[in-house]
């Protein structure tokens, strides 16, 4: 019983207008719906819970998506408080010890290969796995008035994606760790790492990206119509 969980209560505001980016549009469906569609049409996953803002007005009230159950919380006001309102939506038949998966909401370009490598490695690591992608470009450190302070070294760097896979226990210590000692994670790795854990890097496709701003929605636009 491997179940997704998919945090969808930000509001995207970089975007401007007022629909959350969620439900954007690119190629013919909301991003929400890629996202899981892609999760639930892996054999290897049982069913999600979604996290939604509680005055989201735009749920299409999917129970039932590819078969597969698909449950609906309230999420929270940063991104870890709509992942731990997600936990406890749970149903009751998904153990402690089950793998799950967390998705971001605003990622539609996920394919079956990397859901499968991830969740080979999060079974072989006791501290969980992450999708990831190394650092391609140079790095600089921008002072004040954005005059290059200096080039940090990229070799050993990666950029964090989604899914990250982890035990439900362990997930739920790694946020409940992080909430009581005031450390906002950014993603849930951070928080298993503060536990001293060290879980596993896979690397992953390039173009499973987060929808952050306009030129990146164009991006996915193409990646979906056009998928390789
Ligand atoms: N998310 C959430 N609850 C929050 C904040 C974010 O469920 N309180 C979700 C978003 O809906 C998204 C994912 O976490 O699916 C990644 O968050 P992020 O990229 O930061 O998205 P937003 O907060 O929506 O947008 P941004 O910060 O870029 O304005
Ligand atoms: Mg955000």
């Amino acid at each position: 019983m491997t179940w997704a969980l998919v945090p969808a209560a930000g509001s995207g505001r970089r975007f401007g207008g007022d629909v959350p980016k969620q439900y954007l549009q690119a190629a013919g469906k909301p991003l929400i719906e890629h996202a899981l569609a892609a999760l639930l049409s892996h054999p290897g996953i049982d069913g999600v819970v979604v996290a939604l803002a509680a005055d989201d007005a735009r749920w299409p009230g999917w129970t039932r998506l590819h078969g597969k159950p698909v449950v609906t919380c309230i999420g929270g006001g940063e991104r870890a408080d709509s992942v731990l309102a997600a936990l406890h939506a749970l149903p009751v038949d998904v153990a402690n010890d089950e793998l799950l998966l967390v998705h971001d909401a605003a990622r539609p370009n996920l394919r079956g290969t990397d859901i499968t490598a991830l969740i080979d490695a999060a079974q072989a690591c006791a501290d969980g796995a992450i999708l990831a992608a190394p650092v391609r470009d140079t790095l600089k450190r921008a002072d004040a008035g954005n005059r290059i302070a200096g080039t940090e070294p990229r070799d050993g760097l990666w950029r964090a994606l989604t899914p990250q896979a982890f035990r439900r226990d362990l997930l739920l210590r790694a946020l409940e760790h992080a909430r009581s000692h005031g450390l906002v994670a950014t993603d849930e790795a951070m928080a298993v790492e503060r536990l001293g854990l060290h879980p596993v890097l896979v690397e992953g496709r390039e173009d499973n990206l987060k929808v952050t701003t306009p030129a990146d929605l164009a991006l996915a636009e193409i990646l979906l119509a056009n998928p390789t």
